[in-house]
């Protein structure tokens, strides 16, 4: 936590929030101009609160310095070239990208224009081979009533599959708050609390037994041991001795409907279908089919039913 002049300004930008969040972007904007503020300082400043999931602050106070710096989003990167090749905008700026690594807009088609939230340390590839999700449900499946991701993370998955029409309702979980943090935001942002339910959960043992899903999708930690090294946090990555997919296999039959699937990435260097055998064999459940991810080659899906 900041300490010093910035630790107090901290304590009273939260408190001007607490009383009163129309009010207290004026006296933020105040408060940021009388201090002579920096803009490292305020980008810190916003990372904070982004660090201890204060999001609408941190975005507050981006806005404030943006006008205030005069930059315009998206920020340019490097010299002020605009990002290219990605269709998202980061909030960055010349000298603090690195300060504040903060999260991005994710804007594209396949979202149907759902603006998902994230921030890097959440990033699982649902943005990337997960969109593939869009073109095997579309195909294979068609519209359903309602999907379930398991371990969402910021839920690009989801989020698209409800944007382009794949489903009516959502409902999302994973065992890290900031996660959740970050789907809340993106509820909030883009309108949708109606049609979407999200629990924090260590895999399904916090779901409520009410909650029935006619298809369950995601992209799990891949990794059933810490034998290779993966980027960033592990909880991305690592499933020690697969005790999250053990609880998903031992609880998935719970919340199916009759007819539910349950489709699943996995990655081919870690895994093979016939590694979850026999987490699945005391289960209601079967391993039906295994079909290859279309964007990234190193992935797999395994296709699971309830047993006839
Ligand atoms: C590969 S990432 C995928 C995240 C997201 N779907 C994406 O693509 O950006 C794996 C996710 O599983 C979550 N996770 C790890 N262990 C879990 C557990 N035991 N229960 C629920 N979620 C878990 C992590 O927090 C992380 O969000």
């Amino acid at each position: 936590m900041l300490q010093g002049k910035y630790g107090e300004l901290l304590e009273k930008i939260r408190f001007l929030f607490n009383e009163d969040k129309n009010a207290a972007m004026s006296s933020v904007r105040r408060l940021i101009a009388n201090e002579k503020i920096p803009i490292d300082g305020c980008f810190g400043l916003a990372n904070e609160f982004h660090l201890i999931q204060e999001f609408d602050i941190a975005e507050a106070i981006i806005s404030i310095s943006a006008d205030k710096f005069g930059f315009r989003r998206p920020f340019g990167s490097g010299h002020n070239r605009p990002l290219e090749g990605h269709n998202f905008a980061f909030y960055q700026s010349i000298q603090s990208f690195q300060a504040y690594n903060y999260y991005a807009r994710v804007r594209s088609a396949e979202c149907g224009g759902i603006d998902v939230y994230y921030t890097n340390d959440l990033l699982g590839g649902g943005q990337d081979f997960g969109q593939d999700y869009i073109n095997v449900i579309s195909e294979k499946i068609g519209p359903v009533e309602r999907i379930f991701e398991w371990c969402c993370g910021p839920a690009f998955i989801g989020f698209s599959l409800l944007g382009t029409g794949l489903c009516h309702s959502l409902c999302l979980a994973d065992i890290n708050p900031k996660a959740i943090e970050a789907v809340k935001h993106t509820l909030r942002r883009n309108d949708l609390t109606r049609n979407v339910d999200v629990y924090i959960s260590d895999s399904l043992k916090s779901i409520p037994d009410n909650e029935k899903w006619d298809l369950v999708v995601g992209n799990p930690p891949m990794a059933g041991d810490q034998s290779q090294e993966f980027p960033g946090p592990q909880r991305l990555s690592i499933d020690t001795a697969w005790k999250a997919h053990r609880n998903f296999f031992g609880r998935l039959s719970l919340h199916l409907n009759t007819n539910g699937i349950a489709v699943i990435q996995e990655a081919k260097n870690l895994s093979t279908a016939e590694t979850f055998v026999p987490l699945v064999e005391n289960t209601s459940l079967e391993i039906f089919d295994v079909t290859d991810n279309r964007i990234l080659d190193d992935i797999y899906y395994i296709w699971l039913r309830l047993k006839c």
